[in-house]
């Protein structure tokens, strides 16, 4: 398979989904699973996930999950950020708390942004829009990396379960590499799974809406929370779930594993009593132990009780002294056209439209924008709108029209040749218009009461 990277700070991306999805191993998304699917999910906007089943699960058991997701502050925003936002809301809405990290020392290390500038654009830039947009105050937390020790100090604690190498190979570090930049990924691992430690809210899935750009920090953050993991839990084939004990030295006592090897019989013998109890209490009645070994099988273990199994797993570990933390899940979406055709990119704004921007400004932009519309209007008339290579649409179809109906209309009649390119660019324009106008009412009634959504250490 051709070499792909993903760099997480380059906006230059493959948009080949299906073969990131593969290289990377992201699921897909089944319609099935979803309640009260939005636009996201119906329009396939949202295309991959991992392990999105555990905080559905959540969802649909009423139990506590919650959101993590982040911004960079170092430009303004745009429409492209307002999907993460869009996916958090609609967690939030299946009864999630939501944690905004602000990437400021991510910033620093990485566009050599002052943490005073970068407070500045999260707040006017950033919050200011995610209130507008409607995020829940009293269930969103906007927090600075900077100003979280919890934070910094799970990533430095963290960077021992990887090295130099790897980051190397995910993230294509070398040599020159400032040593800022190539700790901002474990800052952003201890953003991921900080919300789990107690004073956060406790051992509980977590679920990270991103753009594929940011894959690579999943991966590593999963791949680090695995090695921190004191149980591994595998499914076998026709035999249920097999757990067995991760022998590190922080759990080496606990686990009865005395100074020259040999197993403490007595120890390992308390440790799987109070295994085997905890998963009675799930409703396991046939549990077969092999203490010696460290397994235990549970052959009525479905792949959706695993979960569940997992959640008292980091239970025990935390009360055993180990990190307790669970592999945060998370989805993927789509990134929609540049208007001129190619990519989206902050730093070519004819290539995106500004939250901020003037109506006049955003008009313009619609109306030179990439169009599917054929060379002439006999031609048009009679072939038909391109609607994957016509911005106008796309954008309804993203960002402006929450109508599926209405959608759907739009799309047939352009497909048909009775809407023209310049009449998709109007509609556009006008639904942008009233969009965008909507969103600065809200931000103006927001901007005295930001610290509503700010947590306690961001004020
Ligand atoms: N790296 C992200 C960006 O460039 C910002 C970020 C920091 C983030 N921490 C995060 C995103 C945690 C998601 C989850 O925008």
């Amino acid at each position: 398979m051709e070499d792909v990277r993903i760099d997480p700070w380059n906006s230059d991306q493959s948009t080949d989904y299906g073969l990131l999805a593969e290289k990377f191993g992201l699921d897909s998304i089944d319609m099935n699973k979803i309640q009260n699917p939005s636009i996201l999910h119906s329009r396939g906007l949202v295309f991959a996930q991992r392990d999105m089943d555990v905080v559905l699960q959540a969802a649909r058991r009423n139990t506590p999950f919650g959101v993590l997701t982040g911004l960079m502050p170092s430009g303004r925003m745009h429409l492209g950020h307002t999907m993460v936002i869009e996916q958090a809301k609609w967690y939030q809405s299946h009864g999630a708390d939501v944690s905004v990290a602000v990437a400021d020392l991510e910033s620093l290390a990485t566009r050599g942004v002052s943490l005073d500038k970068g407070r500045k654009i999260a707040l006017e830039q950033y919050v200011s829009n995610y209130a507008a947009m409607g995020l829940d105050p009293d269930k969103t937390q906007v927090y600075f990396q900077s100003t979280r020790p919890e934070v910094q100090r799970l990533g430095f604690r963290l960077g021992r379960r990887t090295n130099l190498s790897e980051l190397g190979a995910i993230y294509g570090f070398e040599g020159d590499t400032n040593l800022a930049h190539v700790q901002a990924p474990l800052v952003q691992v201890g953003d991921i799974v900080h919300p789990m430690l107690n004073e956060y809210g406790g051992i509980r899935p977590i679920v990270v809406p991103v753009g594929v750009d940011q894959d690579p920090h999943i991966r590593l953050t999963r791949d680090i929370v695995s090695k921190t993991q004191w149980f591994n839990i595998k499914q076998q084939k026709n035999r249920g779930l097999l757990i067995s004990l991760s022998l590190q030295p922080e759990n080496l006592e606990k686990f009865g594993v005395s100074e020259n090897g040999r197993i403490d019989r007595k120890a390992r013998a308390a440790i799987f009593t109070n295994i085997e109890e905890k998963m009675k209490k799930q409703g396991f009645a046939d549990i077969r132990s092999n203490p010696k070994h460290g397994t235990m099988t549970i052959p009525a273990a479905t792949r959706d009780d695993a979960i569940r199994i997992r959640s008292e797993l980091s239970k025990l570990e935390r009360e055993w002294g180990g990190l307790g933390f669970m592999a945060p899940s998370s989805s993927y979406h789509r990134f929609a056209m540049g208007l001129t055709g190619g990519k989206m990119s902050s730093s070519k704004p004819e290539t995106t439209i500004f939250l901020d921007d003037s109506m006049e400004v955003v008009r313009s932009k619609i109306m030179k924008a990439h169009s599917g519309g054929k060379a002439t209007v006999e031609e048009h008339r009679r072939y038909g709108g391109d609607l994957t290579m016509d911005v106008a649409y796309q954008y309804l179809k993203f960002f402006f029209e929450s109508d599926d109906v209405e959608l759907g209309k739009i799309a047939d009649e352009y497909q048909s040749g009775k809407i023209l390119a310049g009449e998709m660019k109007n509609l556009c324009a006008d639904r942008a218009e009233e969009w965008l106008l909507g969103l600065k009412e809200k931000r103006e009634h927001w901007s005295d009461s930001l610290q509503e959504f700010l947590a306690e250490d961001a004020i």
